[in-house]
Parts: C-alpha cells; sequence; structure tokens
C-alpha cells in the first residue's frame, strides 16, 4: 500500500514525465542551411521543422547515399513567401539510429 508520502512524491513527478522536449529546427532562414544544422534529440522527443521562403522541403536520406532520399520522411514542398510558413513538419524520434536530410529543391524560383 503506498502511503501518503509517497503519493506526493508521484503527484510531482508526473509533469516532468509527461512532458515532451521538443526542438525546433529553421529551414531556410540563414540562407539554404538548416538552424541548427545538428541536433541530439532523445528517444520519445520531438523534431519540428520550421519553413522559411521560399520552397523547401525536409526529406531523410541515408549518410552514404546524401541527398537521395531513403523513402523515409519527407515534409513536402512548403511554399512560404515571408517570415515563417503556417505549417511545420513534426517528426518523432522512436529510436537513436541517426537521421540524416536534406532539401531536395533544385529549382530556384
Ligand atoms: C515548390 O517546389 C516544388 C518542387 O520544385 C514545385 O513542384 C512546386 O510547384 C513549388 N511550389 C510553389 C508554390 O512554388
Ligand atoms: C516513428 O514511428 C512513427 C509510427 O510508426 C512513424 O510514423 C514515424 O515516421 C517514426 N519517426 C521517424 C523519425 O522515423
Amino acid at each position: 500500500m503506498l502511503s501518503k508520502s509517497t503519493y506526493a512524491t508521484l503527484s510531482l513527478l508526473l509533469p516532468i514525465v509527461s512532458s515532451q522536449l521538443t526542438q525546433v529546427v529553421a529551414v531556410g532562414e540563414n540562407g539554404l542551411v538548416f538552424t541548427p544544422s545538428t541536433i541530439t534529440a532523445p528517444v520519445g522527443s520531438q523534431v519540428e521543422f520550421q519553413f522559411y521562403p521560399r520552397n523547401h522541403s525536409v526529406v531523410s536520406s541515408a549518410f552514404d547515399n546524401p541527398c537521395q532520399p531513403d523513402g523515409k520522411l519527407f515534409s513536402g514542398y512548403m511554399p512560404v513567401s515571408a517570415g515563417t510558413g503556417p505549417d511545420v513538419f513534426v517528426i518523432t524520434i522512436n529510436d537513436t539510429n541517426p537521421i540524416w536530410y536534406y532539401c531536395s529543391q533544385n529549382v530556384y524560383v
């Protein structure tokens, strides 16, 4: 049976356990780069890509086959005229394997 003090400890811990970490990556804010270009994201956390002009995408690829889609992740193209676009691309980190990604836009419009 749980004592009163155990309950107090559990209710203190719950908000910490249930809060989910989300890290933001800017796509195209500072030229044709991701900012930051590298992150470490724990399993269960999320990474949110925010898109800037003009029309970028996020596509996963293999380290030994860069800038070729591996078919796992594709945000779609995100046309933005100014500032941050209304749509974000959010991925959930399921494991500790590295994910390599690039922008697949090949026309400058
Ligand atoms: C965004 O880029 C994609 C791929 O080049 C293109 O098909 C699409 O028409 C573009 N959208 C806009 C609004 O420019
Ligand atoms: C994590 O798993 C979910 C559900 O299977 C999947 O939709 C998602 O694409 C996975 N995340 C990554 C980064 O592969």
